[in-house]
Formats: C-alpha cells, sequence, structure tokens
C-alpha cells in the first residue's frame, strides 16, 4: 500500500510518523509539494489532513484521480449528491478516533432522553487549540447530528489542546455530561491508517467511518 498523504501539520505529521514507523511507502504533499494528477498516480490511497478550506481546493483533482480518499478535513461541507459519481471509495470522519465508535454509542442513547424526560436540554462545550481554523469543531457538529437535539455549542481555543468534546444534558433536578479528551493527536492518524486499510474493500462512494467501524464491531458479535 502507497500513500498519498496531504498535509504534514499537526495532525498529518502523527501520520507521517506512523508512516515511517511502520515502514509504508508514502510521499508528502504540504503547500511546497502541491499534489497534481500526475505526482497522484501509483498510490493506493490518499489520506487528508489539510484544513477544509485548502481540501476544497484539490477536491475535484482528487475525484479525478480516481485513487480512494481518506478525509480527515474539517470545516467544510460535502455537496448533496456529492458521493454518486465517485469511482473509488472515499472515507470520511470528522474525527478518526477509534474511541469515538464508543461515544457515538452513548450519544445515541442520550438522544432517548426525549421519550423519558419532558423538561431538559442540551449543551455542548469544546476545546481546541488556538491555530484551529472552523468553529465549532466538526465533531461538536457530529455529536448534535447524532444527538438529534437542538443545543447551544460554546468554543474555547487554548494552547495546543488536541481535542475535548463535552456534552451535557440538563433538567431541573439532575444534569448528565459525557467527556471525550484526545490526549495525543496520534489517536486520529491510527484511525486514518485503519480506514485506509479497509478502504479498498469498500464501493466507490462516500463512506462514513463511523459506518465503517460499527459494520466492523457488529461482524465481531
Ligand atoms: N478528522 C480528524 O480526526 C481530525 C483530527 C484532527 C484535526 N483534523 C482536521 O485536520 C485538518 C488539519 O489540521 P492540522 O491542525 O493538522 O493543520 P495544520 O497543522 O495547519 O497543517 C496543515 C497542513 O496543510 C498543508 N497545506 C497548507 N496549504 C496547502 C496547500 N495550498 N497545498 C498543500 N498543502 C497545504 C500545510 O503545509 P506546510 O507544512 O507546507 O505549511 C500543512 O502541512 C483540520 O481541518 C483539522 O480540523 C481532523
Amino acid at each position: 500500500m502507497k500513500i498519498a498523504l496531504l498535509g504534514k501539520g499537526k495532525t498529518g505529521g502523527r501520520v507521517l510518523e506512523l508512516l515511517l514507523e511502520k515502514n509504508i511507502p508514502h510521499t508528502v504533499f504540504d503547500s511546497k509539494n502541491i499534489p497534481t494528477l500526475e505526482n497522484l498516480k501509483g498510490h493506493d490511497v490518499i489520506i487528508s489532513f489539510l484544513s477544509g478550506d485548502v481540501f476544497l481546493k484539490y477536491r475535484d483533482l482528487l475525484v479525478n484521480s480516481k485513487v480512494p480518499v481518506v478525509c480527515g478535513s474539517t470545516g467544510m461541507s460535502w455537496p448533496l449528491g456529492f458521493g454518486i459519481n465517485l469511482k473509488a471509495p472515499w472515507i470520511y470522519a470528522t474525527n478518526f478516533s477509534l474511541g469515538m465508535n464508543l461515544v457515538q454509542q452513548m450519544i445515541l442513547i442520550m438522544k432517548e432522553a426525549k421519550s423519558l424526560l419532558s423538561d431538559y436540554s442540551f449543551s455542548l462545550h469544546e476545546v481546541h487549540h488556538t491555530k484551529k481554523l472552523d468553529s465549532p469543531s466538526g465533531t461538536a457538529l457530529s455529536w448534535k447530528k447524532w444527538a438529534g437535539h437542538e443545543m447551544e455549542i460554546s468554543s474555547e481555543r487554548l494552547g495546543d489542546v488536541a481535542g475535548i468534546h463535552e456534552i451535557t444534558l440538563t433538567t431541573p433536578t439532575e444534569k448528565i455530561s459525557l467527556k471525550h479528551e484526545a490526549l495525543d493527536r496520534k489517536i486520529f492518524a491510527e484511525g486514518a491508517l485503519y480506514a485506509a486499510r479497509k478502504i479498498n474493500n469498500l464501493s466507490p462512494e462516500l463512506h462514513l467511518f463511523q459506518d465503517i467501524v460499527q459494520a466492523e464491531l457488529l461482524k465481531g458479535k
């Protein structure tokens, strides 16, 4: 498997460390070595940890390359029906942490508040490093979607924080909080490599990483 790694910043840099550690052949693309149709040829999977706005500049090029794409870029949205015309599988996640799949299951349980409680509200707080471009984070938006409720999202930018998310369900008489803290950006790199190993078995469309992992978990049962 030969990887084209797009972005070697805070997160892409951790993917690069893993590629070197595991002796996986790769090419790094950044602002000095930008991807083109020609230099993407010969790669089996593209992994992107470019910021969302930069990724959008290259998106059509990546589609035309017909190379499978693992996309971790956030701060952008997908056009309606984007996956329909893809000629290769793509996997997307706002958060490639494998533990996030457990969190998703827990949030789906919190979603059931509506069948038990009459007076409640949700809120979400996220903290990230000061260089983060998007706010609220892509993960916060995913959590809101999973919870299926309107909620206030507050964002804090602090030092080099890799990512803290906390969702709280409040009633007049109780409070339930669920918190996920990324201690090391390596978790995103490991998740992205996990996706890269799975991608060639998938159909040519846009897949959510969470769905891939859930399918794997079900196989194990
Ligand atoms: N899905 C997940 O699990 C997850 C986890 C963490 C972060 N993220 C997301 O990943 C993205 C990157 O975050 P980060 O903190 O790693 O960013 P970063 O440290 O700013 O790194 C960005 C990288 O993009 C490269 N770049 C910038 N402009 C470019 C251009 N025009 N052409 C080619 N390369 C270009 C930079 O190249 P140079 O090195 O040459 O400057 C750098 O290597 C963000 O959207 C973030 O939210 C996702």
